[in-house]
């Protein structure tokens, strides 16, 4: 009786609409048809480790895969110079005007960094720079402006290089290829291949270059190498960007890492460059970064610019304050910079006792392997030569987690725990010295 009244009232109300009545009793169709062709894509070879690092509970464990600086306890830091930093914008990160200023300073200031404090070229107003979303989205500008104004030019990676490279030129729908870089059995630079390789690629081709401290290979070109490959980049007319997302981390010294684009510069290239804060102020969240484009005259300069701020401003509108508060305030005041320079190459130094000590380790103990690789290689990483079967060993049996080209980040080794890894490095690779010659791809 009481639903014969509900149903009555519901009729007068749908105005007397079989339709819309029965609409109101049916569940509402599914929408279909969408997203169907999506498949999960290919899970980022980091995360993967950090996963299986996070689920292990052996006390004993060590994350080797993570490519940001740890201090000697493993732990993430944050350096003096931040909290001097943070102390100074307390209570300023919401004034907008502010940040225009800072934003230019920061611009300012990282190019000084990549530069050249007094290069001539920040006076002659050559320098398109931009802030950008870490070193990442400095990258992804970059291969914006790059398909916007040569759609048809690839970008030439080093092989091995960072893995998110192909993923960023890959979106930016850039096409790509490779250089030769890396050489498995001296487990440094093949040189001639590269030499081969820039002399190949037809004249007014994109390289992108890692000025220092090479991901994953710690392997950079000497000062003279460089030199070299900026002549022959002059001769072929190509194009140089520079991915630097590790100042400082190869040899302590800002300058000394900026080397091989001051070279370029010196010679008079135009250049490209992607700037990160993430690891060398350990802001790695904040994403903090810049990129930069040295035109052939300040005119120029100012509409690269604005092309650079019209494809920002479609992709992320702006990017958050606070850490350009930071970055800006370090770089910009003469007492915080250089604590944070100090700060610096107390990092590197870190990175570099432990080359050191997991060397020397290896080498008590006898294995038969050559390990100069590990104290020749600079900056945050060493490419081991470990193959994939150790790299699963090493985890399931020891509890040492890495990506599987056995990349180790030298920043998750400590004086606590180097002796443990040398221990299980040595177990799995006594007998298998063939296979450290083979020759792996990056993560
Ligand atoms: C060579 C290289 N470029 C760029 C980046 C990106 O760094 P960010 O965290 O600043 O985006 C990384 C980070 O791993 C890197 O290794």
């Amino acid at each position: 009786m009481q639903r014969r009244i509900v149903i009555n009232i519901m009729w007068r109300f749908m105005g007397g609409s079989f339709t819309r009545l029965t609409r109101c009793f049916s569940t509402s169709p599914r929408a279909v048809g969408w997203w169907e062709n999506a498949s999960p894509a290919a899970k980022d070879p980091i995360t993967g480790v950090t996963e299986a690092f996070l689920a292990d509970t052996n006390p004993h464990k060590i994350n080797l895969g993570v490519g940001a600086y740890r201090d000697d306890e493993g732990k993430p830091i944050v350096l003096q110079c931040v909290r001097n930093a943070e102390a100074k914008i307390a209570g300023c990160e919401f004034l907008e005007a502010n940040a225009t200023e800072m934003a230019s300073s920061l611009v300012e200031e990282s190019v000084k960094l990549a530069y050249g404090e007094h290069a001539r070229v920040l006076k002659e107003g050559r320098l398109a720079g931009l802030q950008a979303l870490s070193g990442t989205g400095a990258c992804r500008l970059f291969a914006e402006l790059q398909r916007r104004f040569y759609p048809e030019l690839p970008i030439y990676l080093p092989r091995p290089t960072w893995s998110n490279h192909h993923n960023v030129w890959r979106d930016a729908q850039v096409p790509q290829r490779t250089f030769q870089y890396y050489h498995p059995v001296s487990k440094g630079l093949n040189f001639a291949a590269l030499v081969d390789d820039v002399k190949n690629a037809p004249d007014g081709s994109v390289f992108l270059l890692h000025p220092c401290a090479h991901n994953p290979t710690g392997v950079d070109p000497t000062e003279e190498q460089w030199r070299d490959i900026s002549y022959l980049f002059k001769v072929k007319n190509h194009f140089p960007f520079f991915d630097m997302a590790y100042q400082g981390f190869a040899s302590g010294d800002l300058d000394m890492d900026a080397q091989a684009i001051r070279i370029f510069l010196e010679d008079g290239h135009l250049i490209g460059c992607a700037q990160s804060f993430a690891k060398n102020m350990g802001l790695y969240g904040h994403r903090v970064g810049c990129v930069s484009v040295l035109c052939a005259d300040a005119k120029q300069a100012v509409v690269v610019k604005s092309q650079m701020q019209q494809i920002a401003r479609a992709m992320y509108g702006s990017p958050p304050v606070h850490g350009l508060l930071l970055v800006s305030t370090i770089l910009s005041d003469p007492q915080t910079k250089s604590l944070w320079v100090k700060e610096v190459k107390v990092m590197a130094n870190r990175i570099k006792r432990m080359r050191t000590a997991l060397r020397e380790n290896l080498e008590k103990l006898g294995s038969p392997l050559n390990w100069e690789h590990i104290t020749n290689q600079v900056g945050m990483f060493c490419f081991s030569g470990l193959t994939p079967d150790h790299v699963d060993r090493l985890a399931r049996e020891f509890h040492v987690y890495m990506t599987r080209d056995g990349r180790i980040s030298m920043a998750g080794v400590t004086t606590s725990n180097v002796s443990y890894l040398a221990d299980a490095i040595h177990e799995v690779t006594k007998h298998d010295e063939e296979a450290l010659n083979i020759c792996y791809t990056s993560h």
